[in-house]
């Protein structure tokens, strides 16, 4: 959702902190939204003599510890890129072992996901997932729809064109259908059509692993998002990382196109 004044963000930016922010952070400027590329799972496990899946196990664990930190710290949204539309061309083991650990987490953290007041819901084309995994999404998306605590956003079978494409296509049939006028297609209109309509924009988007790319995430949301990118590897991301990423957003002088204050 862009940041017009015009615009509401139904979610609260900033709910209640559950457990003291660190004391080197200004709360009051925490990030409302922070989007993660969770990338290195792969090249952790191979450190390791390990493989390559052992990798994204271990990766469920940082995303865990993530969300709990970001949830504690009063962050109001948190969402991962799981799995990309492109991500389908890996080997069929590592797709069909991905899709099951999904199922498997979620089944297993749904209850205290659902306990600890998370919002979660699942972005991108869902209907090409496993039908076990889909009802698993349908489910813990139902019942968490009320819950008032972080939103926790997992982009699985999700790409950032795609994603436009198909809010230009709605548009498009809209228009067609003789409902909406061109000229009131604007930014908010555009936005409304996207899967993230009713958050804010991340403020803050954190790559692991030392790549510098958006690689198809979130290409509308993050037109003004920080960009933090760290060598840690995912499964290897803590409160330090985490810690690091939000003073270096902090540290940052967020202008949004316009120009700095005069100091005083
Ligand atoms: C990228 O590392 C990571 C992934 C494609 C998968 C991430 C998925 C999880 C951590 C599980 C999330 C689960 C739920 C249910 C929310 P990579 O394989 O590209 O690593 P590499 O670049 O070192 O090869």
């Amino acid at each position: 959702m862009s940041r017009s004044p015009a615009t509401t963000p139904l979610i609260q930016a900033h709910p209640q902190p559950l457990r003291a922010v660190p004391s080197e952070l200004d709360p009051t400027r925490l990030p409302a939204h922070v989007a993660v590329i969770m990338d290195g799972n792969g090249r952790w496990a191979r450190q390791r003599n390990l493989p390559r899946v052992m990798g994204h196990r271990e990766g469920v664990e940082a995303l865990k510890r993530t969300l709990r930190l970001c949830s504690d710290w009063g962050i109001g949204a948190l969402t991962a890129y799981a799995f990309s539309t492109e991500n389908w061309n890996r080997p069929g083991e590592e797709v069909s072992f991905l899709m099951t650990l999904f199922e498997r987490v979620l089944a297993r953290e749904l209850e205290a996901l659902d306990r600890e007041q998370v919002r979660i819901r699942f972005l991108g084309d869902l209907e090409q997932l496993p039908p076990g995994l889909q009802e698993l999404i349908a489910s813990a998306t139902r019942r968490t729809a009320e819950n008032s605590g972080i939103h926790f956003n997992v982009c699985t079978n999700y790409g950032g064109r795609r994603e436009l494409v198909q809010a230009a296509r709605r548009l498009a049939d809209q228009v067609a259908r003789g409902e909406l006028d061109p000229a009131n297609i604007d930014e908010q209109a555009f936005a409304a059509e996207l899967q993230t309509a009713d958050e804010v924009d991340p403020d803050l988007l954190i790559r692991t692993s030392g790549e510098y790319r958006i690689s198809n995430f979130l290409l509308w949301q993050l037109a003004y998002a920080e960009i933090h990118i760290t060598d840690v590897l995912w499964p290897d991301f803590n409160e330090d990382a985490l810690l690091r990423a939000l003073n270096d957003y902090q540290s940052r002088q967020r202008r949004f196109g316009g120009v700095a204050p005069l100091s005083a």
